[in-house]
């Protein structure tokens, strides 16, 4: 089955401290850039119904911070490190390709 690499913008329009709605196929994923490194996560939290793209972007620990009860999640594994969230959100591979922002869905 091939990968399935979906591009999401071109790579210089992302700066660093950036997050970014992405909506594909039913999926919300939350682009975060933190320093040079580009994640791709779920976008709703785990806890509640609640959009991480409009929490906080921490880019020197690389988390997100939920705005609703502010569980905070690395941006890497997506594992929260504090309560009330339990349940770490999905993570994506990023590459940066031909100067666009690629991520792998399943
Ligand atoms: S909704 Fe995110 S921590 Fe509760």
């Amino acid at each position: 089955m091939p990968e399935n690499w979906v591009r999401v913008c071109d790579a210089k329009s992302l700066k660093s401290g950036d997050m970014l709605d992405f909506d594909h196929d039913g999926k919300k994923i939350l682009i975060a850039k933190a320093g040079n490194q580009v994640f791709a996560t779920d976008r709703i939290c785990t806890h509640a119904d609640a959009d991480l793209s409009t929490g906080f972007l921490n880019e020197d620990e690389k988390t997100v911070t939920c705005p609703l009860h502010l569980s905070i999640f690395k941006l890497e594994d997506g594992v929260p490190q504090n309560l009330p969230a339990t349940v770490p959100v999905k993570t994506y591979k990023v590459k940066i390709q031909d100067n666009g922002i690629y991520i792998k869905l399943d």
